[in-house]
This record gives structure tokens, sequence and C-alpha cells, in this order.
């Protein structure tokens, strides 16, 4: 079973322009110790699927479409009394955001902040807790635990803040840690460290990662398997490497040459040209049609559906809705391929046949 399935989920949020389709039909799994990347520019619906998975969606105004399904170990989410969601959050599922400022407190001792998510998560006395989360930031790295217990927030530097938030995310002993954009405000070195932290407890704890980032190369830091998400659509699903090597739709071969390079610390001058589209106007057809440097006249009429890529072990009939893409390349033998799929017409077989890009 997977720890994590999300079929078709359709998130929307209103806005003084409309309503923003954020997440249109969506799908994503994760299964037990899985490390996943999630990426896309700003815009593309990241967040929200972060927090459509834990019940968060801001309120009035965030709705999760009836159809929608997010199933954790079995158990279906959307529509579960908010009771049943609390206790998921924190102890099945946590999150680390983007700017620990904004969640933790700053009048209070980053000590009693994690012993208070310890004590409604585990039963241990506050001396217990008090220890245990000592223990927690020493895992995260924390050189001197004593006495960043004792420190208010503004007290600790960045990186060791989001190490802090880290230790309290782990204190209800979360199957999945959700982690959103956690080192975009922090200095390349100390971005380095903390994804190296988070792929070392999830593969110490056997835990599985969902980690977000509009930059594919933060996520293969830490991640096995990617998906690239775009204007609400997944648009590319393969293993890192693959995805990596060799990106199947043209909006992934952009973010990685828009990429900031994290060893390299220069950023590579290759935009995609425009930006994401607005949320409550998709446009009609392939939604990248607008931004595609390979655009061809159907893309603009009509979207392609996920073709199933190469590293796929090819199944006697086609799955319903997938047809199956381009022949011939050279499989991965080292370990069992990660599902591949792309949004994108020149992955199927007449695609690029019968027009001229
Ligand atoms: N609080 C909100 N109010 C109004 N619209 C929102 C809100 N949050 C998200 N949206 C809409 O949903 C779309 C997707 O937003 P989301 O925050 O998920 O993007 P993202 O991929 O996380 O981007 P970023 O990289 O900037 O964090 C936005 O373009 C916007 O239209
Ligand atoms: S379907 Fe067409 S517009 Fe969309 S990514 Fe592929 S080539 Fe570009
Ligand atoms: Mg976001």
């Amino acid at each position: 079973m997977n720890l994590l399935e999300i079929r078709n989920l359709r998130s929307s949020i209103r806005t003084p322009d409309g309503t923003a389709s954020a997440l249109d039909g969506v799908d994503l799994t994760i299964k037990e110790g899985e490390s996943v990347g999630l990426v896309g520019e700003s815009g593309s619906g990241k967040s929200v699927l972060a927090l459509s998975v834990l019940g968060l969606l801001p309120e009035p105004g965030g709705t999760i479409k009836d159809g929608s399904s997010i199933r954790f170990r079995g158990e279906e989410l959307v529509g579960a009394p908010g009771k049943r969601l609390r206790a998921v959050r924190g102890g099945g599922i946590a999150m680390v955001f983007q700017e620990p400022m904004t969640a933790l407190n700053p009048v209070l001792k980053v000590g009693s902040q994690i012993r208070e998510s310890l004590l409604s998560h585990r039963a241990l006395s506050r001396r217990e807790a008090r220890a245990e989360a000592g223990r927690l930031l020493s895992e995260v790295g924390i050189p001197a635990p004593e006495d960043a217990l004792d420190s208010y927030p503004h007290q600790l530097s960045g990186g060791m803040r989001q190490r802090a938030m880290i230790a309290m995310a782990l204190a209800g002993e979360p199957s999945l840690l959700i982690a959103d954009e956690p080192t975009t405000a922090l200095d390349v070195t100390t971005q380095v460290q903390v994804l190296d932290l988070l792929k070392d407890i999830q593969e110490r704890r056997g835990m599985a990662l969902l980690l977000i980032s509009h930059d594919p190369r933060v996520v293969s830091r830490a991640c096995n398997r990617v998906v690239v998400l775009y204007a609400g659509r997944v648009i590319e699903v393969g293993s890192m490497r693959d995805v990596l090597r060799d990106p199947l739709h043209p909006y992934s071969a952009g973010l990685l040459d828009s990429r900031l390079s994290l060893r390299r610390r220069r950023r590579e001058l290759t935009p995609i040209p425009g930006e994401v589209p607005d949320a409550t106007r998709w446009p009609p057809g392939c939604r990248f049609h607008p931004r595609c440097p390979q655009v061809m006249g159907r893309c603009r009429t009509e979207e392609p559906p996920l073709f199933q890529g190469p590293n796929q072990p090819q199944p006697e009939e086609p799955e319903a809705g997938a047809m199956v893409g381009r022949q011939g390349r050279e499989k991965d033998r080292s370990a069992e391929p990660a599902p591949r799929r792309t949004r994108c017409w020149l992955a199927s077989d007449d695609g690029p046949d019968g027009e001229v890009p």
C-alpha cells in the first residue's frame, strides 16, 4: 500500500480576480520511506498541494473539489473531520515551512515549543519531554542543544532556526515529512547542509519525504524521484536520475537550464520565457504552449494526457488514458525503474512526425 495516494486532486482558491484552479487533477503517490521531490515555478501549485494534504487550505475561499482523493495509510483525508486531520498533522504527517520565523513563536523559547509539540503527540512527562527535545536538537545537528533549548528563535541563526523547525516537526515521529522550500531563505552553504540533513534523517528514520522546491537541483540532493508540476498539472514524473539526465518535457528541460547551480553558485542563464499563467484562466490545449520553444499547431487546442515515457516496463495493454511513448531508449538496469510519464505531444509516437515544431 502507498503511504500517501493522491488521485485527481482539484483544489481551488477564490481570489478577487476569480476562482484560481490551483490544482487541476493531480495524481501523486509516495511509498513508505520514499523521498520525492515536487518542483515547479512560482504559482504552479506546490504549496496548495501541501496545504491540501494537511487540510490547511486558506479559509474562506480554499476548496478541495468533489472527486478528489487524498489517502494516507489508506484513510481518506478529503472530507475527514477536523479532529482527525489535526491528529494526522504533526503525528503521521509533519510539515517544515520556508521561513521558520513564521512557524516558530518569537516570544517562546525553542525548548518549550518543541516540548509542547512532544507533549501533544507522545505520552511523556515534562522532564522526559525536555530531555527528548534536547535529543531531537542534537539529532538535527545543533551543536549545543542545551543552550538552544533556552534560546528564543531570534537568537539562533537562520540555519539553526530551520534545524530547530525540523526537530519540532520530528516530535510526533511522522512517517511523512513535507518540506516546502525549506532552504530558500538560507545562504548556499547552509542550504546544502540542511538538504543533507533532511536526506540523512529520512534515511535513518525510514521516513518518507516530500521536498518542495522551484529548483530541481535542490531536490536532487535529497530525493530519488521527482514530480514536475506546471499550471496545476503534473507534467513529468520519473526517477531523479532520468529526469536530470534526460528531461522529456520542454518545461522540465527549461527548469534545468534556468537552475541556480548549488555547487557552482551561479545562475545559468537560460530562463524559460514568460511566467506561469494566471490560475483563474489557464490557456487552452497544452498549458505550456504560450512559452514552449517546440510548440506545434495541435498544442494550442488539444491537451496531451500523461504519456508513458521510456524506462518503464511496457504493460501488455496500455493503461486507460496513457499511451506508449518513444521507444528504443537505453533502459536503466541498475535498479527497478521508477514509473516515467510526461504530458507532451512530443512523447507520443505520432507527435513530432505529423507537424514541424
Ligand atoms: N492564499 C492565496 N490566495 C489567493 N490565491 C492563492 C493563494 N494561495 C495560492 N493561490 C493561487 O494558487 C496558485 C498556486 O499557488 P501556490 O502557492 O501553490 O504556488 P507555488 O507553486 O507554491 O509557488 P511559490 O513557488 O511561489 O511558493 C497561485 O498562482 C494563486 O493563483
Ligand atoms: S505539448 Fe506542445 S506546447 Fe506542450 S510542451 Fe509539448 S511541444 Fe510544447
Ligand atoms: Mg509555495
